[in-house]
C-alpha cells in the first residue's frame, strides 16, 4: 500500500477517527481521497452506485484540486485493501455553511459505495460512522442524505431516521 505520507490527500488525515481504523483492522486502511486514486480503482468502487466512466488522469487531478481548494467543504474518504492497494469502499460528506442556525453547518452524505465482493462486512457502516464523526468534529448540527427505498434498512442500522421527501429535476 502507498503510505499516506507519499500521497496528495484531500484533507488532513488526523480527522479520520482512529477508533474506526482500529475496528477495520490491519488489512484495511481508512484515509482521505488521494489525487491519484483513479489508479487504485476509485471508479470501480463508484460503479456499484451508478455508471461511473473513468476520467482522464488530468481531469481527475483537476477535479480533485477544485474540491481541495474549497477548504473545509469536501470530505471524501476511501477504504484501501492494504495488500492490493485497491479501494474497496468510499463515501463523502459535504459541509454546507448556512445563515440559519447561527451560521450553522449541515453535512450532506453522498456516494456511499462498497465493492460487491466485500459488502455485508460492516464497511458501509464504518464509512458512515467516520463521515458522521468528521461532521461532528467540524461542528455540524445535523447530517442528511438521500437514498432509495432499498437502502432505508441500511441507514436505519446506521442510526438515521426517515424525514420528508427528496425532489429532483435533472438538467
Ligand atoms: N437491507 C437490509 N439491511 C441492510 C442492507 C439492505 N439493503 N444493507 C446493509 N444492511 C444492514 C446489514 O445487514 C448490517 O446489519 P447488522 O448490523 O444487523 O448486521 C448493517 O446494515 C450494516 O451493513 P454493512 O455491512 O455495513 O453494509 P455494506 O458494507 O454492504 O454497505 C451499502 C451497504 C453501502 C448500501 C452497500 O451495499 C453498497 O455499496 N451498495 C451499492 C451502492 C449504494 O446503494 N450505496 C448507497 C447509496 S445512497 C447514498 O450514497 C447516500
Amino acid at each position: 500500500m502507498t503510505p499516506d505520507s507519499q500521497l496528495d490527500l484531500l484533507f488532513d488525515p488526523s480527522l479520520i477517527p482512529s477508533a474506526i481504523q482500529e475496528q477495520l483492522g490491519p488489512d484495511l486502511h481508512l484515509r482521505p481521497l488521494a489525487s491519484d486514486d483513479f489508479k487504485r480503482g476509485h471508479f470501480d468502487v463508484l460503479s456499484v452506485l451508478t455508471a461511473a466512466p473513468q476520467l482522464t488522469p488530468k481531469a481527475y487531478k483537476d477535479n480533485f484540486d477544485e474540491l481541495k481548494a474549497c477548504a473545509g467543504t469536501y470530505f471524501i474518504i476511501v477504504i484501501v485493501d492494504t495488500s492490493s492497494d485497491k479501494i474497496v469502499g468510499s463515501g463523502s460528506v459535504i459541509l454546507e455553511r448556512k445563515f440559519l442556525r447561527a451560521a450553522g453547518l449541515v453535512g450532506h452524505i453522498e456516494d456511499i459505495a462498497v465493492s460487491k465482493a466485500v459488502q455485508g462486512k460492516k464497511l458501509g457502516l464504518r464509512i458512515i460512522n467516520a463521515l458522521e464523526e468528521i461532521g461532528r468534529v467540524r461542528g455540524c448540527y445535523k447530517i442528511i442524505l438521500d437514498c432509495s427505498d432499498k437502502n432505508i434498512p441500511f441507514y436505519e442500522k446506521c442510526g438515521f431516521k426517515h424525514k420528508e421527501f427528496q425532489m429532483v429535476r435533472y438538467m
